[in-house]
C-alpha cells in the first residue's frame, strides 16, 4: 500500500502548484489519477516501460488491452507513429482536443508494453485543462486507462477513483465530475474506410458528416457476445464496466419495456433478491422496487450518458442484487450509452 495524494484543484482557475506535484510522480515514473472530459483516466509516461507495467499491475489490467496514449499537442502524434494518413489530419483538426482516439500504425520508440505488442497506438488529444496542464508539465505523453479496477464501470469523479485504487497509485487531481461521463469514440484509421471499435463521447453521425464513409465494427453495436475473431480492440473480450449486481437490459418501444421491466422487478423481488431498476425521467413513476434510479430525460442523452457509470456504481453502495435497466435511444451519445449498459449485462439482453 502507498499513500494516495488527493490533490484538489479548481479548472476554472487552475493554478500550477498541484499540477507541478502531479507532473513530478509522472517524471519519475509514477501513477497519477486525472480528470478528462469523458472519464478519469490513471496516467504514466506512455514511454517508461517500468512505469506502464505498474499501472496494469495497479488496475489489474489484463496486459494484452492497451491503454490509450494522451498527448498535449497534435504535433506530438507524428513521433509515436509511423504515418498519419489525410483523413487522420482532418478529424484531429475537426475534433481535437476532445473524446475521439484514433488508432495508427506506432513507431518504434513506442514500447511493447504500451501497446500489449501490438503493431498500431491509440493516441487522443483530450479537452479538460488539468489533463492537458499534467501533459505539458509532465513533459510527456501520458498512457491514461480510465482508473478504475478492471471489470468496473468508468470512474467520473476522484471519489470513484479513490474507491477503486487508493493506496495503489501516487495522487489523484480531483477535479470534479467530468463532463461527458461515457469513454472517447475509439476509431480505427489503419481500416479504410474508417472503423468505429468503441463507440464514445464523439457520435458516429458527427464523424459521418466530416469523413462521409465510417463503420461500426460489429462488436461496437452488437445486442449479444460475438465470437473474439471479430474484435479489432483488444479491450472488448475483457469483462466490463460491471457492478457487482447482476445487470439485465430490457429493450423495446417504451411502453412495452415499462411492461417488463415491472415482471422482472417482480420476479426476482419474489426470488428474495434486492432491486434496483435503473428508469428514466419518462417512466421512473411507474416502478415500485427497493431502488428507482434515473438516468435523466430519454430526449436528454447528454444527461443520460454523464449518469451513467455513478448511477451502476451507486447501486452497489447499496448492496442491490439485480439491476434491471431500461434501454435507451441508440442515436447520438445513446450510442455509447446502449454499448456500455449491453457490456455491463454480459449481454443478458431481453426484447420487450
Ligand atoms: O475517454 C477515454 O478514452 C478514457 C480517458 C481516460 O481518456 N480512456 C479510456 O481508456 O477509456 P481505456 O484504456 O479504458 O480504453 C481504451 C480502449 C480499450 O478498449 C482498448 O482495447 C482500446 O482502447 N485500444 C487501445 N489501444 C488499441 C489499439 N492499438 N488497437 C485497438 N484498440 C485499442
Ligand atoms: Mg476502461
Amino acid at each position: 500500500m502507498k499513500k494516495t495524494l488527493v490533490l484538489k484543484v479548481d479548472s476554472k482557475e487552475l493554478t500550477m502548484e498541484k499540477i507541478r506535484i502531479a507532473a513530478d510522480f509522472i517524471k519519475k515514473g509514477g501513477l497519477v489519477a486525472f480528470p478528462t472530459e469523458t472519464v478519469y483516466g490513471l496516467g504514466a509516461n506512455a514511454l517508461n516501460p517500468k512505469a506502464i507495467l505498474a499501472l496494469f499491475e495497479a488496475k489489474k489490467r489484463p496486459l494484452d488491452n492497451p491503454p490509450i496514449v494522451h498527448v498535449g499537442n497534435p504535433k506530438d502524434v507524428y513521433r509515436l507513429v509511423k504515418k498519419v494518413p489525410p483523413k487522420a489530419e482532418r478529424l484531429m483538426k475537426a475534433f481535437w482536443p476532445g473524446p475521439l482516439t484514433l488508432i495508427f500504425k506506432r513507431s518504434e520508440i513506442v514500447p511493447d508494453v504500451t501497446v500489449a505488442s501490438l503493431d498500431t497506438i491509440a493516441i487522443r488529444m483530450p479537452r479538460h485543462n488539468v489533463a492537458l496542464a499534467l501533459i505539458r508539465e509532465s513533459g510527456c505523453s501520458i498512457a491514461a486507462p480510465s482508473a478504475n479496477l478492471a471489470g468496473k464501470p468508468s470512474p467520473t469523479s476522484a471519489k470513484h477513483v479513490l474507491d477503486d485504487l487508493n493506496g495503489r497509485i501516487d495522487a489523484v487531481l480531483d477535479a470534479g465530475s467530468t463532463h461527458i461521463g461515457v469513454e472517447s469514440t475509439v476509431l480505427d484509421m489503419t481500416a479504410d474506410p474508417p472503423q468505429v471499435l468503441r463507440p464514445g463521447g464523439t457520435p458516429y453521425e458527427v464523424l459521418k458528416k466530416v469523413l462521409g464513409r465510417v463503420e461500426l465494427n460489429p462488436v461496437a453495436v452488437a445486442d449479444k457476445a460475438l465470437p473474439v475473431e471479430k474484435a479489432r480492440s483488444p479491450g472488448v473480450k475483457h469483462k466490463h464496466y460491471a457492478p457487482n449486481a447482476d445487470v439485465i437490459v430490457v429493450e423495446g418501444e417504451v411502453s412495452a419495456v415499462i411492461g417488463k421491466v415491472k415482471e422482472l422487478a417482480k420476479f426476482y423481488a419474489q426470488k428474495g433478491n434486492k432491486v434496483g431498476i435503473l428508469a428514466t425521467d419518462e417512466t421512473a413513476s411507474h416502478y415500485k422496487a427497493d431502488v428507482v434510479k434515473s438516468l435523466g430525460s430519454r430526449s436528454d442523452l447528454t444527461t443520460i450518458a454523464k449518469n451513467l457509470f455513478r448511477l451502476l456504481r451507486e447501486f452497489d453502495s447499496e448492496d442491490v442484487d439485480v439491476i434491471v435497466a431500461e434501454g435507451t435511444p441508440t442515436e447520438g451519445l445513446g450510442l455509447a450509452v446502449m454499448n456500455r449498459l449491453r457490456k455491463a449485462s454480459g449481454y443478458n439482453i431481453v426484447k420487450a
